[in-house]
């Protein structure tokens, strides 16, 4: 045996032994969170599910900011924002959250354990677990990239996300969020009670499916001679494709030169409920939360080349293009793009 096969040996021996180690210290520590987690996970489905339905606010993007809360305690992504929202928020529960993660989050943080849930995964190597996470880290690395370039943000489709408070407070530019009425007024309602500045974001509710959001960003105060940064996340796989298609042709001609338009694609497998079983089950909760997934791009072929021809379509060049899980031996089923006026 080489003395490289004998140090591999020996580091999977301890590897085995701290695991071992961990899980006896883990064990403990969730039988005591045990009880509080039944009332817990009581309370959070409750105000998750019974209190979104009964406000008529959208669930996907409660289950989006719950993701950001647990990145903020797994260590994967600061968010005090977000935690300051959802404990005024009345369809999450901060305390549900915690009973229910309470226990892996203090493995996690005081022994490493269990090292999957603090861990993010090297760029290209994403599957469906890993998308979430990554998609909120590459959006916020899009952010950073363009917030000293342009002159306006717009975030169509905004829900409960926080990105534009953290990114651009101070930097005298012009903001504004887009989505329904309902989850729109929720969310600066419960930034009012968290005394949550947002006074420099102009807040516009709209339904694409319905009225032009066009219009109403105009009259709110767009310009459209300034350089805009169009943030599209996560939101075209609840629309219709053809709203879909009208909105990017919309944004298209709201851009001038140095104008940037970036948004997500989940492929049309993965919008039948095709792609997995967890995204299978995953979108039929949100189905019956009132938000049937129903738009996506046939990826099964050249997905880049889909993508782009789709993006040309509406008038716009894609500039950037990340597929996630590319380096994978996997079933094409998102991606990430940037794209200008053609
Ligand atoms: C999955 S959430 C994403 C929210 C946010 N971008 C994020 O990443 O956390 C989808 C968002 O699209 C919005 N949306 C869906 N259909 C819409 C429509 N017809 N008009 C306006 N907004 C819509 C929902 O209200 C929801 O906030």
């Amino acid at each position: 045996m080489t003395d490289k096969n004998i140090k591999k040996q020996y580091s999977g021996i301890l590897g085995f032994f701290i695991k071992l180690f961990q899980i006896i210290l883990y064990i403990p520590i969730q039988i005591i969170f045990i009880p509080i987690s039944i009332i817990g996970i009581t309370i959070a489905v409750y105000k998750e599910m019974g209190r979104s339905r009964k406000l008529g606010i959208s669930f996907s993007a409660v289950k989006a900011l719950q993701y950001r809360w647990m990145m903020h305690y797994f260590n994967t992504r600061p968010d005090p924002l977000s935690i300051a929202f959802i404990k005024n928020f009345p369809c999450e529960s901060h305390f549900g959250m915690w009973s229910v993660m309470g226990a892996l989050i203090i493995s996690l943080r005081s022994f490493g354990f269990p090292e999957k849930l603090g861990k993010l995964v090297e760029p290209g190597e994403e599957t469906g677990d890993t998308t979430a996470g990554i998609r909120v880290l590459t959006f916020d690395r899009i952010m950073e990239k363009y917030v000293e370039e342009v002159d306006q943000i717009v975030l169509p489709g905004a829900g409960f996300d926080l990105i534009a408070l953290h990114f651009t407070k101070g930097k005298n530019l012009k903001v504004f969020e887009l989505d329904q009425v309902n989850t729109l007024n929720l969310k600066v309602e419960t930034m009012k009670k968290a005394g949550i500045q947002h006074d420099w974001i102009t807040y516009i509710p709209v339904d694409y499916a319905n009225e032009s959001w066009v219009d109403k960003l105009l009259k709110a105060g767009f310009d459209k001679r300034k350089k805009t940064l169009f943030l599209w996340q996560s939101v075209s796989l609840y629309l219709e494709a053809e709203i879909v298609r009208e909105a990017l042709k919309d944004m298209a001609n709201l851009c001038v030169d140095g104008s940037v338009i970036v948004q997500d694609f989940y492929s049309q497998a993965f919008a039948e409920g095709e792609y997995s079983k967890e995204s299978k089950n995953f979108l039929g909760i949100i189905e019956k939360m009132g938000e049937p997934a129903k738009f996506g791009i046939d990826m099964s072929d050249d997905p880049k080349a889909s993508v782009e021809l789709f993006l040309a379509a509406c008038g716009l060049k894609m500039t950037e293009y990340i597929q996630f899980g590319e380096k994978l031996d996997i079933e094409p089923f998102y991606a990430i793009v940037e794209a200008k006026k053609l």
